[in-house]
């Protein structure tokens, strides 16, 4: 097994603070205003961080992972506000494909492309994906255990769904009916909206190494959006994500 660690990005506190406990041997080490949490999980070597909130923050946290730390492999965790019908509360989202929504270099450049490369769609790697999409079904088919029957009926999450596919950026929280629908229109496959993961997609591309973005959707980037946002990331997200980036790497070892 490679010793260089895996990286695994979370974009709110209580995410990283419900991961934190899963870390052996842990090596802090700050820089650039983070606090890079080196050690292993489950015997992989992992690195966990906080991103901050944004492209800038996301890109400067994944440049360094990618240089300073050798990070072989990048995982991004979080929430997202869902945009296509059925994308519910409660419900997780594994990126196939990461575009920045509020990329406009036109006429220029068409609208959406990230000026001289050609691309406004990133990929993420499938494998990794497959593998962290395999690990949300098998922890959200158990979500009452999970989260517990009170905290699911109080966000009216009934049966959680995993769904895969377009993801789309930009440094701009969604806050209503309007803003998603004018989202919608233009960008009608995309699946959910947030304001990291395209970066990150953007930086791993330029470094070669693989990726991939896991979301629980927190919102429907309606005019609620904002409502319960903190309790949800406490009491359903942070969970989801620990049980679901626990399962994966236990998978990963076993394999
Ligand atoms: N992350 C979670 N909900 C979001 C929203 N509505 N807009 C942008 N990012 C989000």
């Amino acid at each position: 097994m490679s010793r260089l660690p895996i990286a695994i990005v979370s974009a709110m506190h209580d995410e990283l603070r419900a991961l934190l406990p899963l870390l052996r041997d842990p090596q802090p080490v700050r820089l650039a205003g983070r606090d890079f949490h080196q050690g292993t999980v489950h015997g992989q070597p992992v690195v966990l961080v906080l991103s901050g909130i944004g492209k800038v923050a996301a890109t400067t946290t994944a440049a360094l992972l990618l240089h300073e730390f050798q990070a072989t492999e990048l995982v991004f965790t979080g929430v997202a506000g869902g945009l296509r019908r059925g994308v519910k509360v409660g419900d997780v989202v594994v990126a196939e494909q990461l575009l920045q929504h509020d990329m406009d270099a036109s006429p220029l450049f068409p609208r959406f492309e990230v000026p001289l490369t050609g691309r406004s769609r990133f990929d993420v790697h499938a494998g990794l994906a497959d593998a962290l999409a395999a690990a949300s079904q098998r922890c959200i088919d158990d979500a009452a255990a999970l989260i517990g029957s009170a905290h699911l009926l109080s966000f009216a999450i009934e049966t959680p769904l995993v769904h895969r596919g377009l993801v789309v950026s930009g440094d701009r929280f969604v806050p209503s009916v309007a803003a998603s629908d004018a989202l919608r229109q233009v960008l009608p496959d995309a699946l959910a909206v947030e304001m990291e993961g395209a970066a990150v997609a953007q930086v791993c591309a330029d470094f070669g190494r693989p990726f991939a973005v896991l979301r629980t959707i927190s919102d429907r980037a309606d005019d609620s959006a904002h409502v319960d946002f903190t309790r949800f990331i406490d009491e359903v997200a942070s969970v989801y994500t620990r049980a679901i980036v626990e399962d994966w790497l236990q998978h990963r070892v076993r394999a």
